[in-house]
């Protein structure tokens, strides 16, 4: 071979290997080591770092407003905070020795749209950062990200060498907060606000009305607060305060009256929109409920003429959210005079009768300005292609909607209400892999939101159902479809949770709080062990095993237990590791040694204390199960240390105490119970011939 050929050879070789790392580099998506979510589109790291001292200081470049000083001032008060230093106060002159320069270009969005523009770029040296944005909102974002770059070492505070830049995979990334079932204080929303602003999240759609309530303050129609809430509601100064800490933080605000159904707080002081007489009074119980406003009379399209234009005029976002679900039509069903009409008209089901409805609720907000969102169940060919369908039932709806040509969000899949992992709402994606959608198509996707729908939340415990999963569901909706690293969300979301702490969040602190009050006293150890493997029952079980309505107190074990159960979680990691490290069984074990025996003791602790506190009783059976699991797991231990496999007795034994610990009691349930049953698994399968183990990717 000559030297030119080699040198050709050598050539092609590089850059096939080069095209290949690049490549897999795409494909695997590696999520850098760092702290951030949601994940930045693009990140690059470089060695070089700018320090953190009593020295910072912030200037502004090119546009300057009230909004991004604010924003500003309260990134640098954050900033003190965490390294308990003291800036001098105010903006400085932008020169070489200011540390952090925010050049904005423009003001961006009077009104938080959905077009904002939310890009932003980074780029720290060892000598300043600077942070530009083509509008203040994109600025905001950024902010929150240098927020979450902060790192320490001995040397002291820093911000690490870096060129970030980033904007959303979606536009419309969402946290709806249902205050109609459970009253939710002003404090409650802006403090979840200042949350959704950290994880970038931008609209809160904000679930005004519903059978349970009536929670905003109308001049037009004051009975509807007034005799539907119980004095709990918003009054319109309220609300614009809302806004306006919303659009400080550039979240846009999203109101939702529900109709025609979900609507009995409407009927208690005017049941004549009803579709029957009634009288009607707050309903106090969860459920679908039969009350649904007439469609079939034109005083009721004045009535909403004229309290819908009050609202588009208090609402400043150019959408309004008209709900549309569950209306099963039974009051229509058995009301002759509503019969009649549909008759007469030709329309032919309850279904038609609806899209009745929403043609005629569209005119109302054509002539306020207004675009219309509604629930799945809104979706009619007679509807203009400028709505967006809410879909509450999955991806195929919001993909047909989407192939009709219709805009939409996805929410099926972050109900949070439902008490499932952070994990399992990662994975929901408003445009998954397997879409079968044209680009052109896929455009319609809007984006997504979280649920709270606020049966079991009271402002003592909405937060810990809120936080910190809602951080996963904000990146998926954020960062590129390719960051699906579940180990690495959860490692981040642990960080992100702590700072949330520091916006003033309760997911975590008011936990302990509860089980004090709960046990009467200030040790509540045994309780913490029991609360750290338990979660509420899934879905919608809770209801049925431990009936309550909207008038109950939610101060029980079920309401101090969290989502995604740390304890939990980390045992079943622990499990995992210490059989894959099979036959040795040392990696781990100390620590699961000491779990289980900890479980032992508490569950016997437990007992006195449930003596003491009569609200505890529901959770006697749990205490059993909690030191069988501790007898059990420590046994199969033994067994797998000593390599002797156990008796049939024991396993026997071992079978009926697992399955008993499975049962969920006081709408509680172990979250333990399958890794405990792998220990014992292992036990019985000692002596024969192993099998594979399993991949050890979560
Ligand atoms: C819904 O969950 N009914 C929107």
């Amino acid at each position: 071979m000559t030297i030119k050929k080699s040198l050709v050879l050598f050539v092609v070789l590089m850059c096939v290997a080069l095209w290949v790392s690049v490549a897999n580099a795409q494909q695997a998506a590696p999520t850098p080591q760092i702290n951030l979510m949601p994940v930045p589109a693009s990140v690059t790291f470089h060695p070089e770092r700018l320090t953190v001292d009593a020295s910072f200081k912030v200037a502004t470049r090119g546009h300057s407003d009230d909004r991004l000083k604010a924003a500003i001032a309260r990134f640098v008060k954050r900033l003190e905070g965490r390294t308990v230093l003291t800036f001098e106060p105010g903006l400085a002159v932008d020169d070489q020795m200011t540390q952090l320069i925010v050049h904005c270009d423009g003001p961006g969005r009077n009104v938080p749209s959905v077009a904002e523009n939310e890009s932003y770029r980074i780029d720290i040296t060892r000598r300043q950062a600077i942070l530009k944005a083509p509008t203040v909102v994109g600025a905001i974002r950024g902010l929150e990200t240098l927020l979450q770059l902060l790192n320490a070492d001995r040397n002291g505070y820093f911000l690490p060498g870096v060129l970030i830049e980033d904007q959303p995979r979606f536009p419309w990334r969402g946290l709806m907060i249902d205050i109609a079932r459970h009253f939710q204080t002003m404090e409650t929303l802006k403090r979840n606000l200042d949350a959704m602003a950290a994880v970038k999240l931008n609209v809160f759609h904000w679930h005004l009305t519903e059978d349970q309530g009536f929670r905003v303050e109308s001049k037009k129609y004051p009975k509807l607060h007034q005799l539907g809430s119980d004095g709990n509601y918003y009054t319109q100064e309220q609300v614009k305060e809302v806004i306006a800490y919303a659009r400080d933080r550039g979240i846009r605000v999203v109101p939702e009256f529900d109709i025609p159904g979900h609507s009995t707080s409407w009927l208690v002081g005017y049941p004549e929109l009803g579709s029957a007489p009634g009288p009607y009074t707050i309903e106090r119980r969860p459920g679908i409920f039969e009350p649904a406003l007439d469609p079939t009379r034109e005083e009721v399209y004045k009535f909403l003429d004229g309290f819908l234009s009050e609202m588009a005029a208090l609402f400043p976002d150019e959408y309004l959210h008209i709900g549309g679900d569950e209306n099963e039509g039974k009051q229509w069903d058995r009301n002759p005079a509503i019969q009649a009409f549909m008759k007469e008209k030709g329309i032919k089901d309850n279904h038609a009768l609806q899209a009745y409805f929403n043609t005629r609720l569209l005119k109302i907000l054509q002539k306020n300005n207004k675009k219309m969102i509604g629930w799945d169940e809104i979706l009619q060919p007679e509807l203009p292609k400028d709505i967006v369908i809410h879909s509450w039932r999955g991806t195929a709806a919001l993909a047909e909607a989407a192939r009709k040509g219709y805009h939409g969000i996805l929410s099926n899949g972050y109900y949070i209400d439902l008490i499932q992992p952070a994990s399992q709402h990662y994975a929901a994606d408003p445009l998954p892999a397997d879409s079968t959608l044209t680009p052109e198509q896929a455009k319609h996707v809007l984006g997504g939101e979280a649920t709270m729908w606020a049966e079991w939340v009271t402002p003592e415990t909405i937060d810990s159902r809120i936080w910190p999963r809602t951080a996963a569901i904000a990146e998926r909706l954020w960062s590129p479809r390719t960051v699906t690293d579940v180990n690495d969300m959860y490692r981040r979301m642990a960080i992100v949770s702590l700072q949330l702490e520091e916006l003033g969040l309760m997911h975590k602190r008011n936990q302990d709080m509860m089980l004090r009050r709960l046990a009467r006293h200030e040790d509540i150890g045994p309780l913490q062990t029991l609360v750290s493997v338990i979660e509420p029952v899934k879905e919608y079980r809770r209801y049925q095993m431990r009936p309550q309505t909207m008038l109950s107190p939610l101060t029980g074990v079920v309401d101090a237990a969290l989502p995604d159960a740390e304890g939990a979680r980390r045992f079943t990691w622990m499990v995992k590791e210490f059989l894959a490290d099979a036959p040795r069984y040392q990696l781990y074990r100390a620590e699961l040694t000491q779990m289980l025996a900890e479980w032992q003791e508490s569950g016997a602790e437990l007992g006195p204390m449930i003596d003491r506190s009569p609200a505890l009783k529901e959770i006697k059976p749990l205490t059993k199960g909690l030191s069988e699991m501790g007898d059990v797991g420590l046994e199969a231990i033994s067994y797998l240390r000593l390599g002797q496999p156990p008796t049939r007795e024991w396993r026997e034994a071992t079978t009926l105490k697992l399955d008993e610990a499975a049962k969920p009691y006081a709408a509680l349930e172990f979250m333990v119970v399958p890794a405990v049953k792998q220990l014992v698994q292992a036990a019985v399968e000692i002596g024969q011939p192993r099998r594979a183990p399993a991949s050890s990717t979560q």
